[in-house]
Parts: C-alpha cells; sequence; structure tokens
C-alpha cells in the first residue's frame, strides 16, 4: 500500500519536509455542523451514530467535504472501550456519558478483562475498514483511544466529574486496585489500537483528557506509564508504512519532556502553552501537534486569522515537525464558516513562512 495522495499530515509527523503546515480538529465531525445534526438524527442518537457503521463513516467525510483538512479522524468514542468492558455506556440528553455499572467494588474490578476488539468493538473496525475504502486513499485516517487513566475517571466515576473523587479517593486507599483497572485498560487499548492499524488506521491517537488533573508524581504512576505500556505494545508499521502515534494530556504542559520521552512520534498540546516554548524544550525529539485555543473561532475572520498566524510565527521557521491543530475539542456552538477561515490561514500562511 502506497501512502495517501495527501500525505502531509504523516510527513509532519515522522518530521520529513512538507511544503505547508498540515491541519485537522480535534472533533471535527460533530454538532457545529448541520449536515451532523441531520445524520445523527437519523440514527436516533449518538450511540446509535458510533455504532453503525456507514452512518460512522458518513459523518467521519462530513468535515472533508466542506473544508480542506489534510486528515481524516474515525468517528467515534473513547468511551466504546469500557462500554465493551460491560459497563453499561449510556448517553442521558443534555447530561453527557454515564455508565450504569460504575467500576467501585472489588469484586468487580477483579472480574474486569480486556474486550477482543473483533468481537465486541467489531463495529469500530467495520467504521475503519469502511472509511478507508471511501476515502480512496486522499487524506490519512487517524485511529484513536482514549488514555488508561481518562477512560478509568468516567468508568470509577461512572460519568463526568467536576473533583474525581471517587478514583482519586481509590487511589489514596487502594491504589492495588486503581493499578489493577489501569493494567486491564492498558491492555485493552493496546489490542484495540493495534486492530484499528490492522483494519486500516494510517496513524493513531491517545486522548488523556484528564491525566492534568493529577498531581506530578500521580501523574507520572497512574497516567504517563500506562501511555507508555501501550505505546511500546503498537504495531509501528503496516504494510511497510510506520504508523505514528500521537500523545496528548491536556494541561499536560508542565511534563512535556516527560511525555515526549515515552516513545510516541508527536505530543498535543492544548493552548496554554507556547508552542514555540514547547519546540525548545522537547527539541528534536518529538513532532508537536496544536494548539490554537478552540474560542478564537468565536472571533472575527481577521482575530482568527491573526492569532492561526501567532501559532505558526510561535512554532517558527524548519519545513516539519507541526501539526496544526486545536488545543481541545471544537465547541458544538461554532460558526462553521469561521473554521474555513482558519484552514485556509494555516494552509497559506505556512506556505509563505516556508519562502
Ligand atoms: O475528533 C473527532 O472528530 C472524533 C470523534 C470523537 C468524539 N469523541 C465524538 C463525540 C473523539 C476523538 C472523542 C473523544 C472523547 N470522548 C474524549 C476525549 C477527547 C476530549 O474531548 O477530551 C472524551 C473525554 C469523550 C467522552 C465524551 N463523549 C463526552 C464527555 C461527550 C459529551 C460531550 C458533549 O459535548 O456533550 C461525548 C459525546 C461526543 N463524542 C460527541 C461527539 C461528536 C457529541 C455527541 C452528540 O452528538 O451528542
Amino acid at each position: 500500500m502506497s501512502r495517501p495522495k495527501n500525505d502531509t499530515f504523516l510527513r509532519a509527523l515522522l518530521k520529513e519536509p512538507t511544503d505547508y503546515t498540515p491541519l485537522w480538529l480535534m472533533r471535527q465531525a460533530g454538532r457545529y455542523l448541520p449536515e451532523y445534526c441531520e445524520t445523527r438524527k437519523r440514527a436516533g442518537n449518538f450511540l446509535n451514530l458510533c455504532k453503525t457503521p456507514s452512518l460512522a463513516c458518513e459523518v467521519t467525510l462530513q468535515p472533508l467535504a466542506r473544508y480542506d483538512l489534510d486528515a481524516a479522524i474515525l468517528f467515534s468514542d473513547i468511551l466504546t472501550v469500557p462500554d465493551a468492558m460491560g459497563l453499561g455506556l449510556y448517553f442521558a440528553e443534555g447530561e453527557g456519558p454515564k455508565f450504569e455499572r460504575p467500576l467501585r467494588e472489588e469484586w468487580a474490578i477483579n472480574n474486569l478483562s480486556a474486550p477482543d476488539p473483533y468481537e465486541h468493538l467489531g463495529y469500530v473496525m467495520d467504521a475503519v475498514s469502511e472509511i478507508r475504502r471511501a476515502l480512496d486513499n486522499s487524506v490519512p485516517l487517524i485511529g484513536f483511544s482514549g488514555s488508561p487513566y481518562t477512560l478509568a475517571c468516567y468508568m470509577i466515576e461512572g460519568q463526568g466529574s467536576s473533583d474525581f473523587r471517587h478514583i482519586k479517593g481509590m487511589m489514596y486507599s487502594r491504589p492495588d486496585l486503581l493499578h489493577k483497572i489501569l493494567a486491564v485498560t492498558a491492555d485493552a487499548v493496546t489490542s484495540y489500537l493495534n486492530a484499528q492499524i490492522d483494519c486500516g488506521a494510517q496513524a493513531v491517537m491517545i486522548f488523556d483528557t484528564w491525566g492534568g488533573s493529577l498531581s506530578a508524581a500521580a501523574y507520572q504512576e497512574f497516567s504517563l506509564a500506562y501511555m507508555q505500556r501501550i505505546v511500546a505494545g503498537l504495531k509501528k508499521e503496516k504494510d511497510g508504512q510506520r504508523i505514528p502515534s500521537i500523545v496528548f494530556t491536556k494541561n499536560g504542559g508542565l511534563w512535556l519532556e516527560k511525555i515526549a520521552a515515552i516513545g510516541c512520534d508527536a505530543v498535543g498540546l492544548d493552548w496554554t502553552i507556547d508552542i514555540g516554548e514547547a519546540r525548545r524544550r522537547v527539541g528534536d525529539q518529538v513532532a508537536l501537534q496544536g494548539n490554537i485555543d478552540p474560542n478564537v473561532l468565536f472571533g472575527t475572520p481577521e482575530t482568527i486569522a491573526a492569532e492561526t498566524r501567532k501559532v505558526l510565527d510561535s512554532y517558527g521557521t524548519g519545513n516539519t515537525g507541526h501539526v496544526f491543530n486545536l488545543g481541545h475539542g471544537i465547541s458544538q456552538y461554532t460558526p462553521p464558516e469561521n473554521v474555513s477561515v482558519l484552514v485556509d490561514t494555516v494552509h497559506a500562511y505556512s506556505r509563505q513562512l516556508r519562502k
């Protein structure tokens, strides 16, 4: 298999020269797009959308039809993995994700096992294959998973949380139980990502949304160590092509050097860190992905363009090693036309900077 016609995204991750800075947007398929809302309505609800490969494929392609994006990302959710572990995922309207059976009892933790990705998450594998066929080698497809710690937050809290008192309570009373959950989840994530790679994902990303809520020591022990284990277990090549990995810890800027050292190809940055400073800190070790504040998209076209140029200027000179992205997911209230300003500015201005 050859590389996609537009392989700028893969080249930037692998630090090969590119003509411009590639970009994609976290949550690029989502509620800010009217066509997404239409497909979601047809699906009935969000989970049906995730579990129906033809519809997951349809919404994956929607942002690419509108914008000149350099990568597609599998449409799914990080919480399908704990769902496959038997926790019973559901989305209460307007309340976000919840689990019917949060993981708190020792017996339930001892019974936890890593699901077979083909048997229990076959709909994701089918979506990956179908999306790859539909993309027809135009741009690369990104596969993804949540980090073990971030998944454990939802598994133990049973829903989103503002204080994480159940998982942190376990961390500071029965760390052995938390380690058990994280170890099983890390195995689950490793085989899940490797199955996505086998089905056609050309890069993979680990979303660690909540690792940044930990102390420095706890972050290393309970989040980073397990992401390191996953990265070590990932297939590095498929059909002779390197499969790059991206690790994103929201609020992880303080620990950048440590994240960059776990063996991943790229580190995702949220908007709280200056990307130029991040680049000086990690040197040549990894590529960087990020990192404009998603709320910039609520500004005027002029400020969106100016803020976009600021990120590119801050990253600095050179012709590779940067994948432009938002510092976190795009808001559902984003005016779709503002996204065009961002996309076009990244491409035009980064070309100009290379001259
Ligand atoms: O980037 C993409 O386009 C791929 C799709 C994707 C979704 N979720 C679709 C989605 C990805 C990569 C995710 C990851 C995800 N899911 C994370 C990690 C990244 C992050 O944003 O921090 C987390 C923590 C989740 C769990 C989750 N899923 C939450 C908290 C919610 C509710 C959020 C909300 O705004 O209501 C979801 C639902 C979800 N996942 C939506 C989408 C498009 C909105 C669902 C809808 O259509 O109603």
